[in-house]
């Protein structure tokens, strides 16, 4: 049994505390590369955020679980190499599936723990969701559950359409799972393709597609029911279109993809939504610049030659989130 408190990371309870305060949102970046994980910190450190890192089960398959938490345990060496005397860094189990799986996590070091049983039936999302939270309060490790579903796809849950969370069900469901924070469904969803064409219109000018705006009705509804309660957002990249025309350009294809507009979150983020979960992003911003440079130098064959660009591009999406979207820069402390 590893405490996460001897490795230096911190759980999330006073950090949503002070974003629902503050009216600002605290960036949580997946992260299954050494590159990325260096690009999270060096972010959070120059622009003097808090930050959630957070491991999926897709991250632990590709990376190793015990290599993704040694990672973790580095960062918060490497934020004090770099000038911070106190990082808050949060290391975040995201989309637990089982209790077996959150257990895990908080046995190795994880200060926070999604169990997300959005996909069962209400009663058996509540049984699983109050096992974990019964677990992990013993170890004042935080948990983040989910209620409602996103449409998109992750690792372990696909869905077609989403379900909107419903207002009338949170009270209920924060109170008997004893849950830290919830994340809800208000139109935002996981991937590069968080709407069909379909669904979206045109912007004449430009030909991109323009999305649906979230339910910003049911996120109100569901502040009042719930005042006060961190309230999570997953599915927020913003699919910068920069990035995609990048990726295109050299010789990639994703034609139409589209994610939340960034004055949304920037809404959102002044709520009581004081998490918001972002991978894609990272993942574009990583692809363009590896296939733009390799474009641009044939011969070279050097990772480190362009994955250097790329944890640079990455670094630069990270503080763009934390100081014009988030508003999480300078709240450490
Ligand atoms: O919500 C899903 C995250 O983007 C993690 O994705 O399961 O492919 O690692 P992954
Ligand atoms: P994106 O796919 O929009 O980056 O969402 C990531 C996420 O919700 C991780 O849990
Ligand atoms: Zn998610």
């Amino acid at each position: 049994m590893v405490n996460y408190k001897d490795l230096g990371l911190v759980n999330t309870r006073e950090m949503f505390k002070k974003a629902i305060a503050g009216g600002y949102a605290i960036p949580a970046f997946n992260f299954n590369t050494m590159e990325q994980m260096q690009a999270i910190v060096q972010a959070a450190v120059e622009t003097k955020s808090p930050v959630i890192m957070q491991v999926s089960k897709g991250a632990r398959n590709y990376a190793n679980a015990t290599i993704l938490r040694y990672m973790a345990e580095g960062a918060v060496a490497y934020a004090k190499e770099l000038g911070c005397e106190k990082p808050e860094i949060v290391l975040h189990l995201d989309h637990g599936d089982s209790f077996e799986l959150c257990k895990d996590c908080i046995d190795m070091g994880f200060s926070s723990v999604m169990y997300d049983g959005s996909s069962l039936p209400y009663e058996e999302n509540i049984k699983i969701s109050r096992q974990v939270v019964e677990y992990a309060h013993k170890y004042d490790v935080t948990v983040e559950c989910e209620l409602g579903v996103l449409a998109g796809v992750e690792d372990e849950v696909a869905s077609e359409v989403s379900h909107y969370t419903k207002p009338e069900e949170v009270i209920d469901f924060a109170t008997r799972t004893g849950c830290d924070s919830l994340a809800i469904s208000i139109g935002t969803s996981h991937g590069a393709y968080k709407f069909k064409p379909e669904q979206c219109t045109r912007d004449p000018k430009t030909g991109k597609l323009v999305p649906p705006p979230l339910a910003f009705d049911v996120l109100a509804e569901i502040e009042k029911k719930l005042p006060g309660f961190p309230i999570v957002l997953h599915g927020s990249s913003s699919v910068p279109q920069e990035e995609v025309d990048t990726i295109n350009q050299y010789g990639g294809k994703l034609p139409d993809a589209v994610g939340i507009p960034e004055e949304q979150l920037r809404k959102a983020a002044k709520s009581a939504v004081c998490k918001i979960n972002i991978d894609s992003d990272s993942r574009l911003a990583m692809t363009a610049a590896i296939r733009k440079y390799l474009a641009e130098h044939p011969d070279h064959f050097d990772p480190r030659q362009y994955l250097k660009p790329a944890r640079e591009n990455m670094k630069k999406m990270y503080i763009h989130k934390i100081v014009d979207v988030l508003g999480s820069d300078n709240k450490l402390g």
